[in-house]
């Protein structure tokens, strides 16, 4: 009579590995909530306390260079190639060059971008890519402060010591119809860590991030006529919303009121910095990393050729504000914006 029991108990013991197979996937409690709106209207952060201190190590800021003096010839004069910093005099100019290469390129130091024999030339690729770069930081603390506000950014927000920041997209190769069994997969069930293994479209970035669709998916009409918002447009906003809440570390509700995702009333402030958030990916992604398009290596570009492009995991990494809203900048005035160094040390 042993053997319905031995089953029963073999079925049980299946049953647990099953379970903890299960449970893997999910974090160790006890998690910490935050709460984030009113009382009562469940606008709750949840955090794993031991993934952020984690994250916490991982956006320090490294050290940065004390100030330089601002007299004597400018670079403009003591150099031949100077296109963006000239106004800085030979010590800031160095500093910057130092600063740029901890940022960037620490492994391997100027020549990461320069040729040894004549620092002026400009054939290495890096080289011209870092210039506009300098260009780019620039814009974005000078225009962009909707979003950046006084904290901006500097090389090291995206790069982290790296020549290739940790989080870029490149356009998913198109799967024609009539490629496959399922007719236009437009990116779906093929879990990608875009949209968090999730089945949404996995580049929900090109029409976004690059493309200016529509992401607001509800339609102010009952009837079709006028009203061109469907499921599936719906889910390409998804997968953004996805890739918007992992980027930050935050759930929905860090943007939206917990009653509705479509109105604007009530919503933490967050969201409309958000918004200006997306704008500004796109504006860099059009206006600079695409032109630059034909600078990059082969081995650089992505499936279908394109370049390497920017998302608010680039800047972001996981964290509300990137590295938890270190304001880097202020020691860098000249990335603040063109002439702003000049304008700054002027009133020391
Ligand atoms: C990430 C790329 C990068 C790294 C690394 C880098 N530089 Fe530069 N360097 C540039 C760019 C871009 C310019 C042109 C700046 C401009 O047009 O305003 C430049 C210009 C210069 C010039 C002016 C040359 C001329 O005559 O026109 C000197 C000198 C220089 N860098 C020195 C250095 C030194 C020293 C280091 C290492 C400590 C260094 N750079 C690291 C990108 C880099
Ligand atoms: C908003 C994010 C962002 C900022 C800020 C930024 N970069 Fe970049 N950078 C990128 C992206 C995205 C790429 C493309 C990655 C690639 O090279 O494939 C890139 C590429 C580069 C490359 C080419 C590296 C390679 O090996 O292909 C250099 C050099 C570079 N950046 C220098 C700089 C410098 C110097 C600064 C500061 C003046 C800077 N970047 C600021 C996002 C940024
Ligand atoms: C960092 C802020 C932020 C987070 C986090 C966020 N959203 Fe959004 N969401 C926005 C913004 C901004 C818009 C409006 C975008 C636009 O119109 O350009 C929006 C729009 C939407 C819309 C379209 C509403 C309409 O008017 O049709 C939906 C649906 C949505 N979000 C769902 C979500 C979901 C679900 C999550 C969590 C997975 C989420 N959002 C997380 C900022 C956020
Ligand atoms: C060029 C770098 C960069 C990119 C790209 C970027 N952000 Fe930001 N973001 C910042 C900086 C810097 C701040 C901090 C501003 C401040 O201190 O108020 C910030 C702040 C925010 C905040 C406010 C957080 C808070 O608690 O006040 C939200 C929300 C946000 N970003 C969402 C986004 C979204 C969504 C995207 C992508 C569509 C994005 N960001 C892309 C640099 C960036």
């Amino acid at each position: 009579m042993s053997l319905p029991f031995e089953s029963t108990r073999c079925r049980l013991g299946l049953l647990i590995a099953g379970l903890v197979m299960l449970l893997s996937g999910c974090e160790r409690p006890p998690m910490e909530s935050v709460q984030h709106g009113y009382r009562g209207t469940g606008m709750v952060q949840v955090y794993n306390p031991r993934a952020l201190e984690l994250q916490v190590q991982a956006n320090e800021i490294p050290p940065g260079m004390p100030p330089m003096d601002a007299s004597g010839p400018k670079a403009s004069q003591l150099y031949k190639n100077v296109k963006v910093l000239g106004d800085l005099s030979g010590a800031q100019f160095t500093r910057i060059m130092t600063s740029m290469t901890t940022w960037v390129a620490p492994q391997e130091g100027c020549l990461y971008c320069h040729n040894p024999a004549n620092f002026a030339d400009d054939s290495k690729y890096t080289k011209v890519v870092a210039r506009r770069m300098l260009q780019m930081t620039q814009h974005i603390n000078s225009d962009w402060k909707q979003h950046v506000a006084e904290t901006g950014v500097t090389c090291y927000t995206c790069h982290r010591g790296q020549p290739v920041p940790s989080a870029i997209w490149f356009k998913s190769n198109p799967q024609p119809y009539g490629s496959n069994f399922m007719g236009d997969k437009a990116g779906q069930n093929h879990p990608a860590p875009s949209v968090a293994l999730s089945s949404l479209p996995n580049d929900p970035f090109t029409p976004f991030l690059l493309e200016a669709n529509n992401i607001r998916v509800n339609g102010p009409t009952a009837l079709p006529s006028g009203n061109r918002q469907s499921i599936k447009q719906a889910e390409w906003t998804y997968g953004l919303m996805t890739h918007m809440s992992s980027a930050l570390g935050v759930n929905c509700t860090y943007c939206h009121n917990s009653r509705s995702f479509q109105t604007w009333e009530g919503n933490p402030p967050q969201r409309l910095t958000a918004w200006f958030g997306i704008r500004m990916a796109r504006d860099l992604n059009t206006q600079y990393m695409e032109p630059l398009t034909d600078n990059f290596p082969a081995h650089r570009k992505g499936e279908t050729g394109d370049v390497a492009k920017l998302n608010c995991a680039t800047c972001h990494q996981g964290a509300y504000k990137p590295l938890y809203g270190a304001p880097m900048l202020k020691d860098y005035p000249e990335l603040a914006g063109p002439g702003m160094s000049t304008m700054k040390l002027a009133k020391q």
